[in-house]
């Protein structure tokens, strides 16, 4: 499963790069308007910085001004994904930007067939967004489940983006429903590399080598 990281701050987007874990980075115009930024400054920062694919969603209601707004985000490098919403606006607006051969993300997607139909204009990506699925008491990650199922049930090239993850539990479920890629905030990724016991061990073998003599310690580390 790809790791996006799901933010627009630049050095959150930084700092997990330097893990070397980082398969691409989504973006929306909350995360944008938290920044303070101009958006194609932050862009242009996020795609020197990550080769995979960087989504950046239009805010237009009309197909027109969609596909106007995602020409011109794609123009900005090869590897920026046009996010767009799930309407029938941003259906027209999918079918016309995938016929450019422009990649794209349908964006709020929460049942199958919102799923099935982004898909069958040509989306690249969508994302079904378990989080907000969870808040008003239904089961996102069924979702997940049902559209990695039909959409290989009819060969659609179409990736499954887990997106609004919460916690560590939404990233091992999308993983077990065989999502292509999730997407997640900054805290959770830092969650999901943590575990108290992996902090006890590593404190322990630390303080257990301290102990030796540093005769001892070189005489311990294997010579080449
Ligand atoms: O990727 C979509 C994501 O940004 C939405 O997350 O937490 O606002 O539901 P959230």
């Amino acid at each position: 499963m790809k790791i996006f990281l799901d933010t627009a701050n630049v050095a959150e987007i930084r700092e997990v790069a330097d893990w070397g874990i980082l398969d691409g980075v989504t973006t929306n115009p909350s995360l944008v308007s938290k920044e303070g930024r101009s958006f194609d400054d932050i862009l242009h920062e996020i795609v020197r910085i990550v080769s995979g694919p960087v989504s950046a969603e239009v805010v237009a209601e009309a197909a027109d001004e969609m596909v106007e707004q995602g020409v011109r985000l794609a123009a900005l490098a090869p590897n920026i994904v046009v996010k767009i919403p799930m309407t029938i606006e941003g259906l027209k607006a999918l079918r016309r930007l995938s016929e450019k051969e422009i990649a794209t993300n349908c964006t709020l997607v929460f049942n199958a067939t919102q799923g099935l139909l982004a898909a069958k204009a040509g989306a690249s990506f969508v994302s079904p967004f378990l989080g907000r699925l969870d808040d008003i008491g239904h089961n996102g990650m069924d979702l997940i489940g049902q559209l990695v199922t039909i959409f290989d049930n009819y060969a659609l090239d179409t990736e499954v983006l887990a997106a609004s993850i919460r916690s560590p539990l939404h990233v091992v479920d999308a993983a077990l429903h065989g999502a292509d890629a999730c997407t997640m905030p900054f805290k959770v990724l830092q969650s999901i590399v943590r575990h108290p016991l992996t902090d006890l061990g590593n404190a322990a073998f630390t303080r257990d080598w301290q102990k030796l003599t540093p005769a001892q310690r070189a005489a311990a580390v294997v010579q080449a």
